[in-house]
């Protein structure tokens, strides 16, 4: 997070304070440790801050320091943020960003992603004396902007955004960083590739733009060419050589010669800089935004074909409220308690329940296309796996297309066979996870059909892929996924429906379905009606057990694994999602009386199979909780049972996963783990 003030007097109280809310904004993508950089009291000094732990406690430690002036003010002031997610090297203070190029912090960096060619810039960096710090690869960022910087000094002037035009060329990997350096008081250069970034722009005085254009300045290749002869001395071949893009500069943020009074906000998400602004520009990949003198400029690493030479300023339809918690004690509660509405929200202008007909918008020109292909590939991660996982049936039995379902790391290890003739479709909340991205631009170049299901307008994924489906079910912000799931679930089902809508043979089934999605919010409320009874389960049964079973079949293997994981991610507790056809292949090895274990036992084609499944575990002594439809009488009355509503098959699961919800949530509650923060986990996995 990076806050830029123009002619804007702010003291530094304003600036720490404005620092501090947009990290805790940013917090739930990574939470171990965090830190900043504000100026310091003389020129060309810098104030670095650091703090293992969450956001209050660099807060607390820099309030801790007494001598620091928070009245001071700044009319011209660059100050930057970070919360990290440790990827190279444990948190601890020195791990911490903003990362330095050296004692006086001539270059200041902070860093998501990863540098995968960190050890080669460091060892040739270290050959020239430069001494590190940390276990990070963020910190060779910072050495190597100051040794371009070195070397550019002898031979002239260099501006800020083409030394770091000159730095990231020379880095592989991902990146969204933020440099701040004693040497361009005022300034920040952001800059990124794979790892999302935006910059937020206020200004009391009327901005006429609404987009900047993109510069291609021929200034940065003296630099380039000093970062060459440091990086690869003696290869013409490297890209940095002799061929280096020229082109010209031209326009930027500013009204003809009035100086504005301006602040920028940068950014890895919107709502870090919702409460100051709406207005935000995305930047693309290898885009370069220099913030100085109270103007925005965007320059290109090259130019490409096809790319557009101008960056829209765009404005978010994010409100403040939807980020925050209301009256709910955790995000996630939250959001688990939102279901009946943002389900509503994923259908809302698509569903006609008069006619029965669904039409997502986006996919509108590519239908035609969709229905002629030969295969249809699900790539995702995580929860947004288990979505795909959870549709699949009713997508092939819709459509008659064959549906594999894959992970994307998996799916790039395999380097699976991708064809012309495939449709792939990427499913993932934040629209910017690393390993679906990549799996994208994979089926981008073998010239597969790529759709997108996100929640995020103008993520990567969005972006990049040739149509989609935003699932609208607003901003998930703790760390589990809840609401996303059941809103991505209902997505792909309904364009299952859309792909079928011409099937005479499939008529009944989709007028089924439809009928029943009219009703999916108010089942979704007497599910959460449940709360009580549920954290009552939690409290007395569940809490102190080491492992969980979950348990079911064919519409419910989706719910077992992703309930699994639910409980695995916040409580901390070993827990299994079994499918139950599998059960005499091992899992039932692990059941006895002691072994925890709940069973999803919905009224569909499959009871009689989930039955004998009860009838295996209870014969081995195993005292299931079972999740049934409300109206089962069959139940035998040994048993707990947690009781949903009746509804068709392919849509139990947007029901049964919330009571599974509700248990993680409240047997986390009742362990006193960070339920919105888990351990070791994030919400956007920005690394591979
Ligand atoms: C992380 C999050 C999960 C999420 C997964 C995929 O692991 O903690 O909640 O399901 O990434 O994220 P995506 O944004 O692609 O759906």
């Amino acid at each position: 997070f990076g806050y830029i003030n123009y002619l804007v007097e702010r003291d530094r109280k304003f600036i720490l304070k404005t620092l501090i809310d947009g990290l805790r904004r940013l917090e739930y993508r990574g939470y171990d440790s965090a830190g900043l950089a504000i100026d310091g009291d003389r020129e060309g000094e810098v104030f670095v801050y650091k703090s293992v732990g969450k956001v209050a406690l660099l807060e607390r430690a820099i309030t801790s320091h007494i001598d620091l002036d928070l009245s001071r003010s700044f009319s011209v002031h660059a100050g930057m943020a970070h919360t990290r997610w440790a990827t190279h090297g444990p948190p601890s203070d020195r791990n911490c960003h903003p990362h330095r190029s050296d004692p006086k912090c001539e270059f200041l960096v902070v860093h998501n992603g990863i540098i995968t060619n960190y050890r080669e810039l460091k060892a040739v960096l270290e050959r020239k004396g430069y001494m590190f710090e940390s276990d990070t690869d963020t910190e060779a960022i910072a050495k190597l902007a100051k040794y371009i910087f070195d070397t550019q000094r002898l031979a002239g002037q260099i501006s800020f955004s083409s030394l770091v035009k000159a730095v990231i060329k020379e880095l592989e990997g991902a990146f969204a960083i933020i440099v701040k350096s004693t040497h361009y008081p005022g300034e920040v250069v952001a800059a990124r590739r794979g790892s999302p970034l935006l910059v937020g722009v206020k200004s009391e005085q009327k901005l006429k733009v609404d987009f900047v254009d993109v510069e291609f300045s021929s200034e940065a290749d003296k630099a380039e060419d000093a970062a060459a002869a440091l990086l690869t001395p003696a290869d013409p071949n490297h890209p940095l050589g002799a061929q280096v893009q020229r082109s010209q500069s031209r326009a930027f943020l500013s009204e003809d010669g009035v100086p504005h009074q301006i602040e920028f906000f940068v950014a890895s998400d919107p709502s870090a800089v919702v409460e100051h602004t709406k207005r935000v520009l995305y930047l693309e990949d290898d885009d370069i935004a220099h913030i100085h003198d109270g103007e925005l400029h965007i320059h290109r690493l090259r130019r490409e074909d096809g790319m557009s030479s101008v960056r829209a300023i765009q404005t978010l339809e994010l409100e403040i409220t939807n980020i925050m918690k209301g009256n709910f004690a955790h995000f996630m509660q939250k959001e688990i308690f939102e279901q009946p509405e943002s389900i509503v929200n994923t259908m809302r202008g698509r569903v006609n329940f008069d006619t029965r007909k669904v039409t997502l918008g986006g996919l509108n020109a590519y239908i035609k296309t969709i229905r002629r292909c030969r295969r249809m590939v699900f790539v995702a991660c995580g929860t947004s796996y288990h979505a795909g996982v959870a549709t699949r049936a009713i997508f092939e039995e819709l459509t008659e297309i064959p549906v594999s379902v894959e992970i994307a790391s998996d799916f790039l290890d395999r380097r699976c066979p991708i064809f012309r003739d495939d449709v792939c479709v990427f499913i993932s909340q934040s629209g910017e996870t690393v390993d679906t991205m990549l799996a994208l631009r994979y089926c981008l170049e073998r010239g597969a059909l790529c759709v997108g299901i996100t929640n995020t307008v103008g993520s990567t994924i969005s972006r990049e892929t040739h149509c989609g489906v935003h699932i609208n079910a607003g901003p998930e912000i703790g760390v589990a996924s809840t609401k996303a799931y059941t809103s991505q679930f209902l997505a792909l089902v309904m364009m299952a429906l859309q792909l079928s809508e011409d099937s005479l043979s499939k008529r009944e089934r989709r007028h089924r379905i439809i009928d029943e999605m009219h009703s999916l919010p108010r089942y979704l409320k007497e599910v959460l009606s449940l709360d009580a009874h549920l954290q009552e389960l939690a409290k007395t049964v569940l809490y102190r057990e080491r492992s969980l079973l979950i348990m079911g079949r064919g519409w419910q293997n989706a719910t077992c694994l992703e309930g699994a994981l639910k409980i695995k991610e916040i409580t901390y507790m070993h827990t299994e999602g079994i499918l139950a056809g599998e059960l005499k292949h091992g899992p039932l090895a692990l059941v006895d009386d002691g072994m925890p274990i709940i069973l999803i036992m919905t009224r569909n084609s499959l009871y009689p199979k989930v039955q004998s499944a009860l009838a295996q575990v209870t014969a081995r002594k195993g005292q299931p909780i079972i999740i049934c439809s409300k109206d089962d009488t069959t139940v035998p009355a040994q048993y707990r049972t947690i009781r949903v509503p009746h509804t068709v098959d392919c849509l139990e699961g947007i029901l049964t996963i919330v009571p599974l919800q509700l248990l993680a949530y409240h047997i986390a509650v009742v362990q006193g783990k960070d339920v919105d923060n888990p351990r070791n986990l994030a919400k956007s996995v920005t690394v591979e």
